[in-house]
């Protein structure tokens, strides 16, 4: 095997997720699914800028079977072990010079342990007659070959092409759905960047719900429910136009072409907010949980962790806004609800989210604790700084990634070093501090 460029970005969690060498552009998925024996035949393209200059470089796929690879065209060597394949292009790439690999590969894929996600298997999953993908943390290599991690974030088009009669989804924007001789090919895309783990696909009996753009100029907005769901289902979703003008008179228009939710047809453990179509089972569709996945657009998609360490950056502020639509939406005092979570976290003596392991990935210090955190600060500095500090740590990271010391940079910037040091006594203290 040649020498080959770092197997992993050195991420603090998942050391090996990502490879070094070059930044993805662009990544074109083109997956011929057989449902029913839960099969892909499949062609990602990946567009490709070399950083260094290359002799042979990895990307990550976790089973499946590649048959194939090329480089510009030309067949490449590859190599396998564990979820590393090595690709050495005919010819070594120079510096700066853009590439485009094609991996051809087939078999069926199988979702993988996840350490960040003790409760599910994540990736590729087959369930019911339903193909669905939930990939955050490491699933994205399950069903297509990428550099996944999300300080590379790349545009993609996503092509699936399923049997007549079964409706695909996926995230991006829908531009064109034909059926041929039998099977259905639709085509979406995404001109914003998305980290590889926000990219998924579902393929079940659906039925898209179209309500057109949001507002004028607005991202289009649809809905996939299972066919023949309970009306009780729209209904709920019925609260999205309500969730993203929340939102966006927080934080700043809504970042991408399109938004929606999926509903599974069985129940989930959880909602992931998937690029422009976040994914819920039956039970989290309630107001809190649909304001969750919203949020995590502009909190966690836009604006992406740059370590799977400094998960509550998307969860905390997720949560938060969450907590901030749920009171008003019913009523409720949202002052008393920040004073409920903080008895229940000095009860349990949940810990900080900077002292995180992995397996605590999503649990209540990154969730509770960090959305407390942020309602500490806002007691602190009041609501117009508050504000202020949200928005401008969104928009300077907007389409990129971000961590704990640049928003602490920015809470400097508008207030000096006493909030600083208040809200790392919330991010790194063992001990619940007391809110201000
Ligand atoms: N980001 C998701 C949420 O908070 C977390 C889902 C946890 N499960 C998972 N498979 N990563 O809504
Ligand atoms: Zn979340």
């Amino acid at each position: 095997m040649p020498p080959t460029e770092a197997e992993g970005l050195g991420d603090s969690f998942y050391p090996f997720l990502g490879n070094g060498g070059y930044d993805a552009v662009h990544y074109e998925i083109d997956l011929d699914v057989d449902p029913a024996a839960n099969t892909i035949s499949a062609l990602t393209s990946i567009t490709a800028q070399a950083t260094k200059d290359l002799e042979a470089f990895n990307l990550d796929l976790s089973g499946l079977e590649v048959h194939s690879v090329t480089v510009d065209g030309a067949h490449a060597e590859f190599w396998r072990s564990g979820h590393e394949l090595t690709v050495q292009p005919a010819s070594p790439l120079a510096a700066g010079s853009q590439f485009e690999t094609e991996v051809a590969y087939s078999g069926s894929p199988e979702p993988l342990d996840d350490p960040g996600v003790p409760f599910a298997k994540m990736g590729w999953i087959h369930r019911d007659g339903v193909v669905y993908t939930a990939s955050e943390p490491s699933g994205a290599m399950t069903w297509f070959p990428a550099n996944n991690h999300p300080t590379d974030k790349a545009t993609f088009e996503i092509q699936v092409t399923v049997p007549e009669g079964l409706v695909a989804a996926a995230t991006g924007l829908l531009i064109s759905e034909t059926t041929e001789s039998g099977e259905t090919t639709s085509v979406w895309r995404m001109d914003d960047p998305m980290a590889t783990y926000l990219a998924a696909v579902y393929i079940g009996d659906f039925e898209r719900i179209d309500h057109g753009p949001l507002y004028d100029g607005g991202p289009i907005t649809r809905d996939y429910l299972p066919r023949d769901a309970p009306a009780e289902m729209a209904q709920a979703l019925s609260v999205t136009p309500d969730v993203i003008a929340f939102l966006e008179e927080r934080l700043g228009p809504y970042p991408f072409d399109a938004y929606g939710t999926i509903v599974m047809p069985f129940p989930l453990g959880f909602a992931l907010e998937n690029q422009t179509l976040s994914i819920h089972g039956p039970a989290t569709i309630g107001p809190g949980i649909i304001a969750h996945e919203a949020a995590h657009q502009w909190l966690g998609n836009s604006v992406s962790p740059d370590d799977w360490s400094e998960i509550w950056m998307n969860e905390g502020f997720a949560t938060y806004l969450h907590l901030m639509f749920e009171a008003e939406h019913f009523g409720a005092d949202f002052n008393d609800a920040m004073t409920q979570v903080h008895a229940w976290l000095s009860a349990e003596g949940i810990g900080p989210p900077r002292g995180i392991e992995i397996q605590d990935l999503f649990g209540a210090s990154v969730y509770y604790r960090g959305a407390a955190t942020l309602h500490a600060l806002r007691l602190r500095i009041g609501d117009d700084t508050f504000y202020e500090i949200l928005r401008t740590h969104y928009d300077r990271s907007a389409g990129g990634t971000t961590n704990t010391d640049e928003f602490l940079g920015i809470v400097e910037e508008f207030t000096g070093s006493d909030a600083v040091a208040l809200v790392e006594s919330w991010l790194y203290d063992e001990t619940v501090p007391a809110f201000p």
